[in-house]
């Protein structure tokens, strides 16, 4: 129970790697707020942890985190619900791509930017102030990806804004000390989630060899190290990137 006490926001809690972590955090003793754009989907998860023996450990909330007064919202939504706020998983994601010179800006670049980049970016300063309000500290986990560091085939924008993640959160670790609040970046490689899962057989058994285990990270292994960081154990791990990738990128 290494979250007990703690109240953790999860954007795109409803699928993949945030619905792994949902559910880590609420076994590990948190109180979450499922916030994804997917209303259905994220009451649905909230329906399930009550089920699952869990009634008052999440709430749902609607938000496109493209939107900053939709995330100030959903803050105040774990505010108004648990009392508080202490970690933000700024999870949510949109994937995919075409090659650079067949793009089109208002299709191609502008949108991804806008969830990917600064969805965290918006995720970073409501919850930053919101922990500053409150004087506990906090604690800004992020999800970039390997791509955040590497060229990739059809990745153009999606590397641009997984590397800004990164950069954020530096600078947010950087700037935010004096708040007690920490800042951690993740870089999943191939997990399977509906975004990998919409791939051919024959991409998804080359992307699970490129990593060292030869295949696909499953959700729950890498909500298992989104719970660790989240937690006072890792205390010291700050400003960094922590490679969850299964070796991809050794
Ligand atoms: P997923 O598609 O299973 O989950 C993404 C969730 O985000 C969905 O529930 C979706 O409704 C929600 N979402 C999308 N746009 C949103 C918006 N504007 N506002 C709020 N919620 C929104 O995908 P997965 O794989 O769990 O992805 C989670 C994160 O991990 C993403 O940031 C993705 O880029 C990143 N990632 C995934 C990898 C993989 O192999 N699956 C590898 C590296 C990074």
């Amino acid at each position: 129970m290494r979250l007990q006490g703690k109240v953790a926001l999860i954007t795109g809690g409803a699928s993949g790697i945030g619905l792994a972590t949902v559910h880590k955090f609420v076994r590990e003793g948190a109180q979450v707020v499922v916030a994804d754009i997917d209303r259905e989907r994220a009451e649905k998860v909230v329906a399930e942890i009550e089920g699952d023996g869990h009634p008052g450990a999440a709430a749902a909330v609607q938000v496109d985190v493209s939107v900053y007064s939709q995330v100030e919202a959903a803050v105040q939504r774990a505010v108004d619900v648990f009392g508080k706020l202490d970690v933000i998983f700024n999870n949510a994601g949109i994937a995919g791509g075409k090659a650079l010179l067949d793009h089109d800006p208002a299709v191609d670049y502008e949108p991804m930017i806008r969830v990917d980049q600064d969805g965290v970016y918006y995720g970073i300063l409501a919850a930053g102030r919101q922990f500053r309000a409150q004087g506990t500290g906090g604690v800004i986990i992020s999800t970039s990806s390997i791509y955040g560091e590497q060229a990739a085939e059809l990745a153009f924008t999606y590397s641009a804004a997984k590397a800004a993640v990164i950069s954020f959160t530096r600078s947010a670790a950087y700037e935010l000390a004096e708040y007690g609040i920490r800042a951690v970046a993740i870089t999943p490689g191939r997990v399977g989630t509906p975004i990998i899962n919409q791939f051919s057989e024959e991409l998804r058994t080359t992307f699970a060899s490129e990593q060292l285990r030869g295949k696909l990270t499953e959700p729950h292994e890498i909500a298992d190290v989104v719970a660790f960081l989240a937690s006072d154990e890792a205390n010291v791990i700050n400003g960094t990137v922590v490679h969850v990738d299964d070796g991809y990128s050794v």
